[in-house]
């Protein structure tokens, strides 16, 4: 992962971000598609400020919530973001982590996976974390795209904001569309995914969709699924 991506910049930069996602109601969006249940035990990879696990336990108060990211800066950003609640807050790299075998019901992800350096691994090791019967669904801006139509879209979805917030999130997101490779980011193919998947420990049991979240239809939802025994 580039050097900047793990600054306190970019955890700053990520923080408005992150914020706009919350606002409309795109994390809420993303939980309509986790099947969680109370006592899950439930894993959000690249968690950043860590807003994503807010929204899993406002909707979900009787989850066990578990974040991970690899930069230092926004697990201390997360940190701040979830003072009061129970979360187990953790700065790793999801090629190689801690947790015991078996042991999440659900894992999750938002716009991480393109930056993992070694896509494969982080796979092989979420199959190993996750119980036998568990679900991982990832949610990432998939290659291939239409950028005007996005940009398009997240411009009227943002009709009732300021000129400038439209402009600075029109420019945002084509920045990360079109050159997000310059800040380490690989979007994937539907077909590059599904090999990705069929060459890891979830083979078989994989799916790659196309979907629209905020109606802008530019998102690869990969449901990886650990099989009971
Ligand atoms: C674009 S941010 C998305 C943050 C959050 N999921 C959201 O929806 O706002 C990507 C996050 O993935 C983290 N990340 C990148 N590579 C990672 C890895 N190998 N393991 C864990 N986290 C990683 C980054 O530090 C960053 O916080």
């Amino acid at each position: 992962m580039a050097r900047f991506a793990k600054s306190r910049l970019a955890a700053r930069l990520q923080m408005l971000v992150s914020e706009r996602r919350l606002e409309s109601g795109l994390y809420g969006e993303i939980l309509d598609h986790l099947p969680l249940k109370d006592g899950d035990t439930v894993l959000d990879v690249g968690t950043g400020t860590g807003l994503m696990l807010k929204a899993i336990v406002e909707r979900n108060p009787g989850v066990h919530l578990f974040g991970l990211d690899i930069s230092q800066e926004a697990v201390k950003c997360a940190r701040e973001q979830l003072t009061g609640l129970t979360v187990d807050l953790r700065q790793g790299d999801i090629t190689s982590t801690n947790y015991e075998n078996d042991f999440f019901d659900i894992v999750t992800c938002n716009a991480s996976m393109s930056y993992w350096k070694r896509p494969l691994a982080a796979f092989d090791e979420i199959f190993r974390i996750m119980k036998p019967g568990g679900q991982a669904l990832l949610f990432e801006p998939r290659a291939n795209i239409d950028v005007d139509h996005a940009i398009e879209r997240i411009k009227e979805n943002m009709a009732d904001k300021s000129i400038f917030r439209r402009w600075l999130a029109a420019a945002l997101n084509r920045f990360g569309l079109t050159r997000g490779d310059k800040v380490g980011m690989k979007r994937y193919s539907v077909a590059e995914l599904c090999e990705l998947a069929a060459r890891s420990r979830f083979n078989p049991f994989f799916k790659v969709d196309k979907i629209a979240l905020q109606g802008i239809p530019i998102f690869a939802r990969i449901t990886l699924t650990k099989t009971l025994e």
